[in-house]
């Protein structure tokens, strides 16, 4: 297949790198020339800045842009029959239906940065617009992946909302935290084998099964000290206080 890859960030990186090696990138458009050049020197593919610009003679084109920028450039891309396929874990498949006859998603249920090495299996969520497309966008989801699910646009977005809370969230608290670390100068590494712990539990049993801490036993008087101690750290003090509410609201029945 000939490809347009809109977009030059994670996912276009993460599909292009798979991609490329079967099938042929053709152009790389992105809204800055540096970022599409980074991209399509890769592949020996030609680059181009606005999507006005993109060539309406190849098999498929892929739109792995920000959320925000998605359904305005979406609503500018024109080509006949071609597959268009976009990446977004929130916006609606129908964004595409002026882009083709032949549109899907291949949502990456995963945390996906250039140059980091995915260590676990890439969920890919596909949808499409008919059956034809569907055959080709499973295939092609899976040169990704073995692991491909069909869904719609409805659960889709409640996969990208649950995502959110599952890894965006986690990261910035494990970066507080590693903050928090440093500045006290104790090891954030010797945290590691209870995070993963804490994962593994999450898999074997219901979480709230699971839970434990100040809160948990109800020990009101530590948790005072914990937010004195947390005074110089305004952000993570407020998120103590919000979970410490919580888990006392929902194991006090
Ligand atoms: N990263 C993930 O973990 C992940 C996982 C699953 C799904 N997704 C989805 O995949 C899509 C791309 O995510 P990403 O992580 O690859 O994003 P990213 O690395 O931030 O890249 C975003 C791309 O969008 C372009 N862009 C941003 N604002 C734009 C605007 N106003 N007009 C035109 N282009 C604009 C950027 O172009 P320039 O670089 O030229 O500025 C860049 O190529 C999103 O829909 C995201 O939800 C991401």
């Amino acid at each position: 297949m000939r490809m347009v890859i809109i977009g030059s960030g994670n996912v276009a990186h993460l599909f292009a790198s798979h991609w490329g090696k079967r099938h042929q990138i053709v152009q790389v458009i992105s809204r800055h020339l540096d970022h599409a050049q980074t991209l399509a020197q890769k592949f020996h593919a030609t680059t181009a800045g606005k999507i006005e610009e993109v060539m309406t003679d190849a098999d498929l084109y892929l739109l792995a842009v920000s959320d925000d920028a998605l359904p305005k450039i979406a609503a500018k891309l024109r080509v006949s029959d071609q597959l268009v396929i976009h990446s977004s874990g929130y916006r609606p498949m129908a964004i595409l239906h002026q882009a083709s006859c032949h549109t899907g998603v291949i949502y990456p249920l995963q945390t996906i940065r250039k140059g980091v090495t995915c260590q676990y299996p890439i969920p890919l969520l596909i949808e499409a617009s008919d059956p034809e497309t569907r055959k080709k966008i499973r295939e092609l989801a899976q040169e990704i992946s073995a692991h491909v699910y069909e869904i719609d646009s409805h659960q889709r977005k409640y996969y990208h909302l649950a995502a959110v809370f599952a890894n965006n969230f986690v990261y910035h608290l494990l970066s507080q935290v590693n903050n928090f670390c440093d500045d006290h100068q104790i090891s954030f590494a010797h945290l590691f084998p209870l995070m993963q712990e804490t994962l593994q539990r999450v898999k074997d049993f219901p979480a709230f099964t699971q839970q434990t801490g100040p809160a948990r036993r109800n020990d009101l008087a530590l948790i005072q000290e914990h937010l004195i101690e947390l005074e110089p750290y305004p952000d993570i003090q407020e998120i103590y206080k919000m979970f410490t509410q919580q888990i006392l609201k929902r194991y006090s029945s």
